[in-house]
């Protein structure tokens, strides 16, 4: 792996908006319509430049200005510690620049992020059947310790798939209900 001279990992600035909105959209694939895919991208990069909001972004600057990828990551309750922990929600790399070091550049600046924040853990989920996911993540950490189980709760989120949960048939009837 060579890692680009000129990589800089810094949090995204108001400049950034396209190419970070072009990663993002490339992340979001095909999970959403492209309606939904452009108004959740607006959303959420109003919640990283949000100081207030608990999101907090990354992107890698390949020199320039010119970005390759992204990390978004948050805090999130942990009662176990009583405290809160991090989360790393979205890594993306974009395809021109891949097996370059990009991704393991933005792990460790989330991993020093997080631990500056006084977090103890950083947890991540990753597809099953995510190959080049795993592989960069079983590099770097243990075997899973947890299974992750989903299940939506009432009608669909607009224009997306249910990608992040899973569930039976007939849980709904289980419950009394049906998916809207
Ligand atoms: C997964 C992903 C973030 C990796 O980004 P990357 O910048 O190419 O990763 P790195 O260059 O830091 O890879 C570090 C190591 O991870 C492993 N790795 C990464 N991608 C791999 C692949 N496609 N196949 C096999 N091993 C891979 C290798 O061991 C690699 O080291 P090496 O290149 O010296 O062999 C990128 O492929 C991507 O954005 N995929 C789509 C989005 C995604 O799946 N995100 C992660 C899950 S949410």
């Amino acid at each position: 792996m060579t890692i680009n001279a000129k990589l800089a990992i810094r949090p995204p600035e108001a400049a950034d908006r396209g190419q970070w909105a072009a990663l993002y959209l490339a992340f979001l694939g095909d999970v959403a319509t492209a309606p939904a895919r452009t108004e959740v991208s607006g959303r959420v990069w109003g919640w990283l430049l949000d100081p207030a909001h608990p999101l907090q972004g990354l992107v890698a600057d390949v020199g320039g200005g010119a970005l390759a990828g992204l990390a978004h990551f948050s805090p999130k309750a942990n009662p176990f510690r009583g405290r809160d922990i991090g989360f790393l929600d979205d890594l993306y790399v974009a395809e021109a620049h891949r097996r370059q070091g990009v991704a393991t550049s933005l792990l460790r600046a989330v991993l020093e992020t997080t631990e500056r924040a006084g977090w103890p853990v950083l947890r991540w989920l990753c597809g099953q059947d995510n190959a080049a996911g795993r592989a960069l993540y079983d590099k770097i950490a243990g075997a899973p310790s947890h299974v992750v189980y989903g299940l939506p709760t009432g009608p669909r989120d607009a224009g997306f798939a249910d990608v992040d949960c899973t569930y039976k048939n007939g849980w709904f009837a289980t419950f009394g209900g049906t998916r809207p």
